[in-house]
């Protein structure tokens, strides 16, 4: 049976999209558990990706702690998207290792192993189901959770329900339950993506400038929903709007030409002349 409804846009949900020709159980090999005994969830050490020649990533090392919020900022082409597109497996990078906890090697996993391990990615467009209202876009990712693999037709239990909830009120579409996806504002449409994205409980989540054209107060409302999401799950936020850098107030890493060019706090990187020189000062 097919999980994606008629009238569906292509689903680009990565953990809740099964891909052609790999297995749809998505396990990891040995049902491998996340170890995150060092209290680092993410590691990535000297990656490099070359297309063509041209080094996409060069000798890119980075890491991040188990519940941190971290943003990644950069000018354009500096590998922002690369670097996640290594991480969640759509591109093998040519040397280097990246691990999720201590154990799992991210360069030898599928994407849908990965998706299945934990780690959700939210790309920039929000790709919603429109025909569908809000409630049943969460009850659709939940049933699309191949953790869980319930039937579509199963109805859905209490804690289901309570879980649903709990996540329509912390993404602020509570009141908008029975409203079609496709009248949402973009920043809800936003939103309830995430909020997709919550009901598979990703432990890392890697997010894809996510307030590209929202408004100033969802913006603000973006900042304050990933800095209530932090803890619980790890996130990693590409974006170039600083005003929302600044609001979630998170360790920034700056990469440049595929190399992390500095780290520190927001006010930090911002006084590196380094960093003026390449993005802040243009
Ligand atoms: N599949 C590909 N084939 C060839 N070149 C690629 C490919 N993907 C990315 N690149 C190149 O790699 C570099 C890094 O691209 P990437 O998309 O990671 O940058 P970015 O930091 O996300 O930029 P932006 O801020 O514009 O989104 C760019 O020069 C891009 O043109
Ligand atoms: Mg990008």
């Amino acid at each position: 049976m097919n999980a994606t409804p008629a009238t569906a846009p292509a689903a680009e949900i990565e953990v809740a999209a099964p891909r052609a020709g790999v297995a749809a159980t998505g396990h990891v090999a040995s049902g491998e558990v996340l170890d995150l005994s060092h209290n680092v969830i993410l590691y990535l050490d000297s990656i490099t990706v070359s297309f063509d020649g041209f080094k996409a990533l060069n000798d890119l090392s980075l890491a991040i702690d188990v519940g941190e919020l971290r943003c990644i900022i950069g000018p354009n082409g500096a590998g922002k998207t690369t670097l996640m597109d290594v991480v969640t497996g759509k591109t093998r990078p040519d040397s280097g290792s990246a691990f999720f906890g201590q154990t799992m090697d991210l360069t030898r996993m599928t994407e849908p192993q990965i998706a299945h391990a934990g780690i959700g990615r939210k790309f920039q467009k929000p790709t919603v189901f429109e025909n569908h209202t809000v409630f049943e876009n969460m009850e659709l990712a939940m049933k699309a959770d191949k953790r869980v693999r319930r039937a579509l037709f199963a109805r859905l239990s209490d804690d289901d329900l309570d879980h649903i909830a709990a996540v329509l009120m912390q993404i602020r579409l509570d009141r908008y339950a029975n409203r079609s996806a496709g009248l949402l504002s973009h920043g809800q449409k936003q939103w309830l993506e995430i909020g997709m994205l919550l009901m598979q409980e990703p432990r890392l989540l890697l997010l894809d400038e996510p307030v590209a054209g929202m408004t100033d107060e969802e913006t603000e409302r973006t900042a304050e929903l990933f800095v209530s999401l932090a803890g619980k799950h790890s996130l990693v936020v590409v974006e170039h709007d600083m005003s929302f850098v600044e609001a979630l107030g998170s360790p920034v890493t700056v990469l440049c030409d595929g190399s992390v060019l500095a780290e520190g706090s927001l006010a930090e990187v911002q006084e590196d002349p380094r960093v003026i020189e390449v993005y802040l000062g243009r």
